[in-house]
């Protein structure tokens, strides 16, 4: 059920969890300091254990008590980007609760920019959150799909729409090379982390162990079975996912992400399609994904690729030329 503002602090300060608006995603949010909440995230989602959770901060005085904030380049990539969409995985100062870690040395950890959001942990402290999607399915942007998901039974502080509609951009800096590198595509374009880095993350992944234990997992998919489709090529059935600057013939049904040469506005009306194509008893779809992996397009690419499923362990390169 939705729930006021200072309900959800109530809820949160007992111990109980509440799923929050963020600028990316909805999280299912607990208090760092109350484990019973913190076991409830897992059960609630149906998430496997070992997958451990990002700690949102209201400050980077907040994030000091928790993390090291001494690797290289840190400090200047939490100025340029906190409060917002980047996730920094550190080295913890002392140990906390290792649900939150899943027994790691560091943790996963953000500042959102949302102001709802924000005041919350101002008022309640540090607060773990993972999408508030069931495991593997497509994540919440707004809380009509929170309510969807659980039938209303989990408790939810409507925030709106989420601006970006996709989760978080992860990296993690390798204590071989001393460079950061990409965990998982987000909301954040790797590109303009070169500004502060001086080059580009790149996709981080050494077979079986990716930096980011999540990754490895099923995501992002509809009941829907997925097809990819490039333009040019025959309609394999009678739905498309694409986008509205394009003309899609052979297909009776057709739902827009946006415009393919603006990225961020398909990623914030992504996971709705997808809930969409669910909502309306759609059993097969085409997805067009006949556009160049540029900037945030990459991670559109990169979603789309795992909705359509059996490419999560692909990595998407950006183009050489
Ligand atoms: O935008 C977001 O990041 C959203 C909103 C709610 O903040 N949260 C989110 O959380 O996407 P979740 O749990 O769905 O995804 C977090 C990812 C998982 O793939 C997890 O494996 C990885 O972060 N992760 C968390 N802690 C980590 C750590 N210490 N080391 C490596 N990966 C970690
Ligand atoms: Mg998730």
């Amino acid at each position: 059920m939705l729930v006021s503002f200072s309900e959800a602090v109530d809820l949160l300060n007992q111990g109980r969890i509440v799923a929050i608006p963020t600028e990316t995603v909805y999280g299912l949010a607990a208090r760092i300091d109350r484990p019973h909440a913190i076991e409830s995230i897992f059960v609630t989602k149906g998430r496997p254990r070992k997958n451990p959770l990002i700690v949102h901060v209201y400050s980077l005085e907040d994030a000091r008590h928790l993390v090291q904030i001494d690797a290289p380049h840190t400090q200047e990539l939490i100025d340029a980007f906190w409060p917002g969409s980047l996730t920094l995985i550190l080295k913890l100062r002392q140990p906390i609760d290792s649900a939150i870690t899943a027994g790691l040395d560091s943790v996963a950890i953000r500042c959102p920019s949302h102001p709802l959001c924000r005041q919350l942990l101002q008022e309640v402290g540090p607060l773990v959150a993972p999408s508030a999607n069931p495991s593997g399915r497509p994540s919440p942007s707004m809380a009509q799909h929170v309510l969807d998901d659980y039938d209303g039974a989990v408790s939810v502080l409507d925030g709106g729409r989420c601006a970006k509609g996709v989760e978080s951009t992860i990296i993690a800096c390798n204590s071989v090379t001393g460079r950061w590198d990409l965990a998982r595509l987000g909301a954040i374009s790797p590109d303009l982390l070169e500004k502060i880095l001086g080059y580009i993350p790149t996709l981080y992944n050494c077979g079986d162990t990716p930096i980011c234990p999540g990754q490895k997992w099923q995501h992002y998919s509809p009941k829907a079975k997925l097809l990819p489709w490039h333009p040019g090529l025959m309609a394999p059935t009678t739905t498309i996912l694409g986008f509205s600057d394009r003309v899609y013939e052979g297909f009776d049904l057709r739902y827009y992400l946006g415009r393919s040469t603006e990225p961020q506005e398909c990623l914030q009306n992504l996971y709705s399609c997808l809930r969409q194509l669910d909502k309306q008893g759609i059993a097969l779809a085409a997805v067009d994904i006949g556009f160049p992996r540029i900037g945030l397009a990459r991670t559109l690419a990169e979603r789309l690729e795992k909705a359509i499923g059996g490419a999560a362990e692909v990595i998407i390169e950006a183009p050489t030329v």
